[in-house]
């Protein structure tokens, strides 16, 4: 059987029945960028995701998310595309693992594929990888208490309300943020 370690070695392909879940590569960029500069999708993001569309920058952000980030176990980062048209149409990071048993989910759409339930299938998705194949207890997901739509998408895929978190550290702001979480307890016997 595979083991947390074993997982870091690329950036796995996931599939759901209408996305793909892949690395991304250089051609993925100008398509993420297009997503990147909407302020609508900036807007609860906490300023985190500053646009880096120019060289040297592209190169080292491949490299860090393909490589450097993933082999020091430290995130899973996919572009999400449609299988239908091939267009990338969000991101979406598993990471923040602590002691290989926890993790945070974290995820950006363009504005045109909101409401068709893209974040919400992705996101089932990338919750079964973290806690059935890499083996995690818990996944977390801190939202601004103004995104009333990412609650939603977690809170349908099983994941908690634990409470309000004042002045959280979110991107580079701080924000009150509602703390979601999914556990997945261990059954008797299992450390
Ligand atoms: C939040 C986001 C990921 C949702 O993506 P999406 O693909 O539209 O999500 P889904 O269609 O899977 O589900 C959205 C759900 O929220 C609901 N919703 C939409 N706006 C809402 C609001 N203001 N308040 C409460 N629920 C809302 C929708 O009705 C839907 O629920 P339903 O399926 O029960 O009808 C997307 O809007 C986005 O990328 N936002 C900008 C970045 C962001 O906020 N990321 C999350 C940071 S924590």
């Amino acid at each position: 059987m595979k083991k947390f370690k074993d997982y870091f070695t690329c950036v796995p392909t996931l599939e759901t029945e209408r996305f793909l879940l892949v690395p991304f590569a250089r051609e993925d960029m100008d398509a993420y960028f297009d997503i990147l500069r909407d302020d609508r999708v900036q807007k609860y993001l906490g300023g985190g995701v500053p646009l880096f569309d120019r060289e040297p920058h592209i190169t080292n952000w491949l490299y860090n998310v393909n490589d450097r980030l993933l082999k020091r176990k430290l995130v899973f980062t996919w572009c999400v595309k449609e299988k239908a048209s091939g267009s990338v149409i969000g991101r979406v990071d598993l990471g923040g693992f602590v002691k290989q048993t926890m993790a945070e989910i974290a995820y950006h759409y363009a504005y045109e594929s909101w409401g068709r339930g893209a974040a919400s299938e992705v996101a089932a998705k990338v919750t079964d990888f973290g806690l059935n194949e890499l083996g995690l207890r818990r996944i977390q997901g801190p939202v601004r208490v103004e995104n009333g739509a990412s609650m939603r998408v977690l809170e349908k895929n099983g994941y908690q309300r634990e409470g309000t978190l004042h002045y959280y550290p979110f991107g580079r702001e701080f924000h009150d943020a509602v703390m979601l979480a999914k556990v997945k307890q261990a059954d008797a016997g299992e450390p």
